[in-house]
């Protein structure tokens, strides 16, 4: 596992429909080791790797590039801005934080009254830029402009901490099984896809563009590990990859999740049975495009997931990118 030479994903601004600085370094790093690069309309990129199997499939293994942000709506005179969200952001994460956009302007997120404090509401608050006045902000951001909260990644012995790990670490995934691929039997298309965290949009498009016989999210569950958490889900951090059951939006087939336990037993891989009580992933629009693709979802589990500082361990990394890595060497038998 190597992610000092892919500090760029857990680094580059893209929150869902402005996913383009990820997309092209994705794409100067990955284009070689591939056999084909497409886009689709909603900004996902598709790198595609040849099967040399006669009995060829093709597998979509999908991870989204987008990461939750807001958009600006008003400026006031006095140089303050109003914002919408662009996916969700729990408002408890939100004030004092710092917004970073997308031309590399930094804000603040701050509230009209400390009583509102009690009871937070993002229609309460504002991003402060640190400008005179409303002519002053103009000069470097617009309405319409795009920020998201955001702080630098750090790892230590077994955690990576930082914005964004929802979900570049799926694409880091991505990027490390594509790095190591030989002689896979089947079609493998990494699929970075664009807007999940609007509704799964660039799954959806892909996966109508592309046509996979199998689907395979890669993605953050909830980690359940802490006080009073039993109630998110199944999974903890360190205990190995999450193997999806269910979550809001999607119920695995029973084979594919067997077949996915038979693997990581077979080549010693720690999982976990992950059932997510809320959200959803990419899986869920594969599942459902065209008459129906099977679909399964590889996790890692995250603690505050949507904060500034989403936290989770390396080895639960480790174990997602083993287990992808089998799924593509293998010949599947799931269609
Ligand atoms: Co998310
Ligand atoms: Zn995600």
């Amino acid at each position: 596992m190597n992610i000092q030479n892919k500090d760029f994903i857990f680094s580059e601004f893209g929150v869902s429909g402005r996913e383009e600085k990820v997309s092209e370094k994705i794409e100067e790093f990955g284009g070689k080791l591939v056999d084909n690069i497409l886009y689709d309309v909603t900004g996902s990129l598709i790198c595609v790797k040849k099967g040399t199997s006669k009995k060829n499939k093709k597998i979509m293994l999908s991870a989204h590039m987008d990461t939750i942000g807001f958009i600006i709506t008003y400026i006031d005179e006095k140089g303050f801005l109003r914002f919408a969200e662009v996916g969700n952001q729990p408002d408890a994460y939100l004030l004092g934080k710092r917004v970073v956009f997308e031309n590399g302007s930094i804000g603040v997120i701050g509230i009209e009254r400390r009583e509102y404090e009690k009871k937070l509401n993002k229609d309460k608050m504002f991003i402060d830029i640190g400008a005179k006045n409303k002519e002053d902000v103009l000069r470097s951001v617009k309405i319409g402009d795009i920020c998201a909260v955001y702080s630098p990644y750090k790892v230590t012995d077994n955690i990576i901490t930082g914005g964004w790990m929802d979900d570049r670490i799926g694409c880091f995934i991505l990027l490390e099984v594509m790095e190591s691929l030989k002689n896979n039997p089947n079609d493998i298309l990494f699929v970075f896809s664009a807007q999940e965290e609007v509704g799964l949009r660039g799954a959806q498009t892909s996966s109508y563009k592309i046509e996979p016989d199998i689907g395979l999210a890669v993605d953050v569950t909830e980690s359940s590990d802490l006080p009073e958490g039993e109630l998110l889900g199944s999974c903890v951090l360190g205990k190995g990859a999450a193997i999806k059951i269910m979550d809001k939006t999607v119920i695995v087939p029973k084979r594919f999740i067997q077949y996915l336990c038979n693997l990581a037993d077979k080549y010693e891989i720690p999982f976990q049975r992950d059932i997510m009580r809320a959200r959803g992933t990419d899986a869920h629009a594969i599942q459902l495009s065209r008459n129906g693709v099977i679909t399964g979802g590889l996790s890692v589990p995250v603690r505050y997931i949507h904060s500034a500082s989403e936290m989770c361990a390396l080895e639960d990394i480790q174990a997602c990118i083993d287990i992808v890595k089998c799924f593509c060497q293998e010949e599947v038998q799931l269609c």
